[in-house]
């Protein structure tokens, strides 16, 4: 690539700045800019970060002709709007998770997209480990695959004004983190069945909401998959789960801790054990921090004149969105 991708980060927020920290190590972009609801939260950012320029407003951001590409770490409500201003502003979007509030959202915001000839990806960072390649090449030896046991729960102080649990800013556990154990079910469904992914077939979930704001906080699911494979799915905000994913088949099982932490330049492992007890470690070797490595599959992507990434294609995260709308309904009756 002649020229870096010139980032510019709209939300001057956590995941923003982790973002912007792993940057220099992409090989395909840089930050250019960070966009933020007032110019003195934009400065003080900008100052973190040696040539990163400073606008005050989304929209400044979006008008600005030396950016190529804006990452959105916003508030969930936000992620939909945005990415629809900034692909008729002509930049290519790298959105966090959740993509949109609900698979009716995203499907218009891809209508969008679609008129743009903008790229667009769901920053889900996990689809970007090479770990979870080598987690796929090991399917086979773990024989006819099961049940997949997956789940990301943290437990935070009940803040009924965070961003975990406020409404109008998207709280709830099933879109702040249930989406990972339910992209990585479904992918970790498909991969065995020669897929890119696979949508359940069966979906039942119980679901726990605080009394104060209705969001959910605690939410488990069961689904079954196209070809008999099942899965455990648990989320919270409020309760630290096992934060792993399990794939059990009949030939062994396969464990992979923490999947989602903020993984670091180095080496990454999942287990396999087998039926008799013994084991043995799949690694994968990570020459970038995990927000690099993000960077670069979406720079990668566009650099080649595509749409969407094969990491999380569109349809991909429309089938998440659709299973979330369908978890969240679960408590409805
Ligand atoms: N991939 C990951 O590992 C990961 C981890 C954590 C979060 N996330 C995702 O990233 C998004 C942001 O999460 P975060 O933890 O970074 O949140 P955060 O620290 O609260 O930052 C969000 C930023 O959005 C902007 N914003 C715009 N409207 C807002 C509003 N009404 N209230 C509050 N902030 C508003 C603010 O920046 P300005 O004031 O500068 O505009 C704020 O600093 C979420 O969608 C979350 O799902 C992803």
């Amino acid at each position: 690539m002649d020229q870096k991708l010139r980032w510019g980060l709209l939300g001057a927020g956590h995941i923003s700045r982790e973002f912007a920290r792993d940057l220099p190590f992409a090989r395909t972009g840089e930050l250019a800019a960070i966009g933020s609801r007032s110019l003195a939260g934009a400065e003080r950012f900008a100052a973190e970060f040696p040539g990163c320029r400073a606008h005050g407003s989304y929209a400044t951001l979006l008008a600005d002709p030396a950016i190529d590409a804006v990452y959105i770490g916003t508030p969930h409500p936000l992620h939909a709007e945005l990415t629809v201003a900034a692909v008729r502003a002509g930049k290519h979007v790298l959105c966090e998770k959740p993509f949109a509030m609900n698979a009716a959202e995203a499907e218009g915001v891809f209508r969008e997209a679609e008129r743009s000839g903008c790229f667009v990806m769901e920053a889900f960072k996990d689809r970007c480990l090479p770990l979870l390649d080598a987690v796929i090449a090991a399917l086979p030896r773990l024989g006819t695959l099961g049940v997949i046991e997956t789940s990301f729960g943290f437990a935070v102080p009940f803040d009924p004004a965070s961003r975990l649990f406020a409404p109008e800013l998207g709280g709830g556990a099933i879109l702040d983190v249930g989406g990972y154990a339910m992209e990585m079910a479904r992918r970790l469904a498909g991969a065995a069945a020669g897929r890119t992914f696979l949508e359940p077939e069966t979906l039942r979930g119980v679901v726990n909401r605080s009394p104060v704001t209705g969001t959910d906080v605690t939410a488990t699911a069961l689904l079954r998959f196209p070809g008999g494979v099942q899965a455990i799915l648990g989320c919270s905000v409020v309760t630290r789960l096992a934060n792993q994913i399990r794939l059990n088949g009949d030939a062994g099982a396969l464990i992979w801790p923490d999947p989602w932490l903020r993984a670091r330049a180095g080496r990454l492992e999942a287990r396999l054990v087998r039926p008799d007890g013994s084991a043995e470690t799949i690694t994968a070797e990570t020459d970038r921090p995990i927000f690099a490595l993000e960077a670069d599959v979406a720079g990668e992507a566009i650099a080649a004149g595509h749409r969407e990434a094969d990491a999380m294609s569109w349809a991909d995260t429309l089938g998440n969105m659709r299973a979330l709308d369908a978890w969240q309904a679960c408590d409805a009756d």
